[in-house]
């Protein structure tokens, strides 16, 4: 049987992270091996020569999955019949910029992006937000969609995630694999909390085998909370392979779904679980079935924890705080 295209929507697809995200999709990591794929790459009127240098090379990579690739700098026409959007493209923070110039310039791309989703996408449009602010992006860009449904929304963390097993099973020296049940709270910034109080190494709670609060707080915490800037000093250019995988990795175990008794962390707008404001688009524990997030329930949440999920949440109330007082949602 011939299975229809996919059609997947890449913003910003000329930049960096586009780069090193299309080939992959293209060769059947973002969905799954047998699944084809329509690529639609929608750039600003600047970005569509590059886009179309790398179609070129697409097109020389022979990949049997990619069914066709689309050039677009209009977004209603970007994401007319997308059934994954992947929102990359954002106005990065240029020197003498404030923070609620920087919102207010994603406001102007995402909350339109948004309402051509709106407008255009197909019904099972799915959503991942990497173009930073994340969080805040995806919110705007959710409240510009009111007829799809809000979980469909989400803002990329497995990065963050992706980031704390590895230093975790370094620490351990295990593999990444063996580390389970991990957790990134709040936002994707240097306020994120990575918890690691349920999660399993080699079936043993990882806290536990740590037994260092010192490491925890000093080491662990601050170093992936802070990759992101430590990845921008040293190679003058913030990360874009390690993205690019983090948002595969992400929209595949969407679909795709988490082992049994195993989770992930993903931007999902809260419903009120864990004392996070209802629509706050906040990183959760999440599992995943049947193309849905949900987010882990039930998990017990100790002081040291408590303070550190309220202190990152709470700069996502005043970031939507912020775009609210701007009009932007
Ligand atoms: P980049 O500057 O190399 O590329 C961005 C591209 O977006 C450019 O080609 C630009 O023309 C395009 N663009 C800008 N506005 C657009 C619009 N309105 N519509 C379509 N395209 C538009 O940047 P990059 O390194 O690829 O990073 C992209 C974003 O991802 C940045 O905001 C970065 O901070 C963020 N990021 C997020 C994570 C995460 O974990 N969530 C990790 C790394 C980077
Ligand atoms: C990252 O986590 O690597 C990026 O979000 C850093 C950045 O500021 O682009």
């Amino acid at each position: 049987m011939t299975r229809t295209p996919v059609n997947v929507t890449v913003t910003g697809a000329a930049g960096q992270i586009g780069y090193a995200l299309l080939f992959r999709i293209a060769s059947g990591h973002l969905l799954g091996a047998d699944v084809p794929v329509k690529l639609r790459l929608l750039e600003i009127p600047q970005g569509v020569k590059a886009a179309e240098g790398t179609a070129m090379e697409l097109d020389d990579c022979a990949f049997p999955l990619l069914k066709g690739i689309d050039i677009f700098d209009d977004p209603n026409a970007g994401f007319a019949g997308a059934n994954i959007g992947l929102l990359v493209g954002a106005r990065p923070r240029t020197a003498g910029m404030e923070r609620g110039d920087l919102l207010s310039a994603n406001g102007g791309i995402f909350g339109p992006q948004g309402k051509a989703i709106n407008d255009n996408a197909a019904d099972d449009i799915r959503v991942l937000v990497v173009g930073n602010p994340a969080n805040t992006n995806a919110l705007i860009a959710q409240n510009h969609a009111p007829d799809v449904p809000a979980d469909r929304f989400t803002a990329m963390t497995r990065l963050d995630h992706n980031r704390a097993v590895a230093q975790l099973a370094k620490k351990l020296g295990v593999g990444v694999d063996d580390v389970k049940r991990l957790t990134i709270w709040g936002n994707h910034s240097a306020t994120q909390y990575p918890d690691i109080f349920h999660a399993e190494v080699a079936g043993k709670n990882a806290a536990e085998a740590i037994a260092d609060e010192k490491w925890l707080s000093d080491d662990f915490i601050p170093t992936v909370a802070k990759r992101g800037a430590a990845i921008i000093d040293a190679r003058g250019a913030s990360s874009a392979a390690s993205a690019a995988n983090a948002a595969i990795d992400h929209v595949y175990t969407w679909v795709n779904g988490t082992a049994e008794g195993d989770w992930t962390s993903a931007g999902v707008v809260s419903d009120g679980s864990y004392g996070v404001p209802a629509g706050l688009m906040s990183s959760f524990p999440v599992t995943a079935k049947n193309g849905t997030f949900e987010i882990v329930q039930g998990l017990d949440i100790n002081e040291y924890s408590r303070a550190r999920i309220d202190a990152s949440v709470q700069e996502l109330v005043e970031e939507r705080d912020a775009v609210k007082g701007l009009g932007l949602i």
